[in-house]
């Protein structure tokens, strides 16, 4: 149960007069289920306060004047006025409605229910299925006077493309309910999520401490750019929870951590990270574009944020550039106002093609997750693979963690093929009919390739091994394509000559 409360006021001089209300974010509500009868029953419903007491009798609503946009609902309620009540209605009156929000108990539904229905409105402007693209860069008012109701009022409406549309919002709430957060905030990639948050949370003078894989650029950003506006930016050995909490100080305002990691699928004991986080009353982040959140749930562990490049999984066909933050609307209150001055929005066309591939989300997880394991296995049986990172087998070092936090392992395979150069190497990766050879991840596509090749040429080997990536390292981001035509593109790969 949701209580949506509207005020009216207005000067009733007829007869009749009838009221349009905006009724906003009525989520799950729709009009057109709605009949004459349903609707005076929800008027019914309505308690009038007024100078004078007043029947919600007189009410009549009418359902053929009932609209909903996206999750405002207009109704036109007609009230007959016996003459007496005309003064009293003269200054006006406030009306308080209570009514059924399918929204709450979204979080009640399992993740694949989830992925198609979430947040989006029952019923869609021309009784259409699916969301349209709303291609407006402004949105207009009626009058001065509905201005002035929508600032006073913080009515949820669309004001202005920068500040957010509804394509957009649709997908956060999506995510939110995915994702078990209060709230979600898209950006135009998962570089531009990050570099919100810690612009609105980060301060000169503060200090931000990362495990030392977390993804490179979110590094690089705090190393080479924060550290121009005076944040001190540490990292410390990936999973050294003892390290990390050395690190702290009365200056430590953000502890972040990837789980699990590219390429090395470290997983964090995320129990230990929190209570770290808790103890110092530090602010807690986790990238968990990797395990997505049909796998891993990183608020329920009581993570503060929750980073993800929706690029990848939450995209998943390689067609998007996007990403979000999700966490409580209290602490993203002030980054969603952030983001509406730094402009990294996503357009109406892109949202409409991440809503569209979240509707597959937990199907195309579910495969993921059963290729990345098979294949895996097969990796690690055959005797061209020296070595195997993916948090689903036993032999990964953090594979206690991975069963105790996640609830599968994702398609992401980092493998070192034995006795190999760099060529040798990428001889295999050449040799494989599947795999597109590329950068990204979690794409329905199965994609390969050379990590020192793909994103660490320009390194010089000592640093490259001192960040983990051998010469002789490949790594596969598993599609959704046959298991079984996946392992003998791979066996057909390592075993010519
Ligand atoms: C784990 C991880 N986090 C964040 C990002 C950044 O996301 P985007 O490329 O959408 O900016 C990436 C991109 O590769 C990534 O792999």
């Amino acid at each position: 149960m949701g209580n949506r409360q509207c005020s009216l006021g207005g000067n009733l001089g007829g007869v009749s007069l009838g009221f349009l209300v905006d009724f906003l974010r009525l989520d799950g509500f729709f009009a057109r289920g709605y009949t004459t009868k349903k609707l005076q029953g929800f008027a019914a419903d309505c308690s009038l306060t007024a100078k004078k007491p007043f029947a919600t009798d007189g009410i009549a609503v009418f359902s053929d004047r009932a609209v909903v946009s996206d999750r405002s609902l207009r109704i036109c309620l007609e009230l007959p006025l016996i003459p007496c009540f005309s003064s009293v209605l003269s200054f006006g009156f406030s009306l308080k409605l209570s009514m059924t929000s399918s929204s709450n108990s979204e979080s009640e539904l399992g993740f694949g229910t989830q992925s198609v229905h979430a947040g989006e409105a029952r019923q869609k402007p021309n009784d259409a299925i699916t969301d349209s693209i709303c291609c407006a860069s402004t949105y207009t008012f009626e009058s001065t006077q509905s201005i002035l109701d929508y600032l006073k009022e913080n009515h949820d409406r669309e004001e202005y493309g920068r500040y957010g549309n509804p394509n957009e919002k649709v997908v956060e709430r999506k995510l939110a309910v995915l994702e078990g957060a209060e709230d979600a905030i898209l950006y135009s990639s998962g570089m531009a999520a990050i570099v919100g948050l810690l612009m609105c949370k980060l301060s000169a003078g503060d200090e931000i401490i990362f495990f030392d894989q977390c993804y490179h650029r979110s590094r690089e950003f705090c190393v080479k750019h924060l550290s121009r506006f005076g944040v001190v930016t540490h990292q410390v050995k990936t999973g050294d929870m003892g390290a990390m909490e050395s690190a702290i100080n009365s200056k430590t305002k953000m502890l972040v951590s990837e789980s699990p990691t590219n390429p090395h699928l470290t997983v964090i004991d995320l129990e230990a990270f929190v209570a770290i986080g808790k103890r110092h009353g530090i602010e807690t982040l986790i990238d968990s574009t990797l395990a997505t959140p049909y796998n891993l749930k990183p608020i329920a562990w009581g993570v503060d944020y929750v980073w993800h490049s929706a690029t990848k999984y939450m995209g998943g066909h390689n067609d998007l550039l996007a990403g979000v933050i999700c966490g409580s609307k209290q602490k993203l209150e002030p980054v969603r106002k952030l983001r509406g001055i730094l402009g990294s929005i996503n357009s109406p066309h892109n949202m409409y093609l991440l809503e569209r591939g979240l509707k597959t989300f937990a199907l195309r997880m579910e495969r993921h997750n059963h290729n990345g394991q098979r294949i895996a296995e097969f990796l690690e049986s055959h005797p061209r693979v020296q070595r195997v990172y993916y948090p689903g087998l036993k032999s990964h070092p953090s594979h206690a963690f991975a069963k105790k936090t996640m609830k599968g392992f994702s398609g992401l395979i980092t493998f070192l093929v034995k006795d190999a150069d760099w060529k040798q190497t990428a001889a295999i990766i050449d040799k494989c009919k599947i795999p597109r050879i590329g950068p990204s991840l979690g794409g329905v596509e199965s994609l390969i390739e050379q990590p020192m090749v793909m994103s660490y040429f320009d390194y010089p080997i000592e640093q490259r091994e001192q960040f983990g990536i051998y010469d002789n390292m490949i790594r596969m981001a598993v599609g959704i394509e046959d298991t079984d035509d996946l392992i003998e593109d791979l066996r057909q790969a390592l075993e010519a000559r």
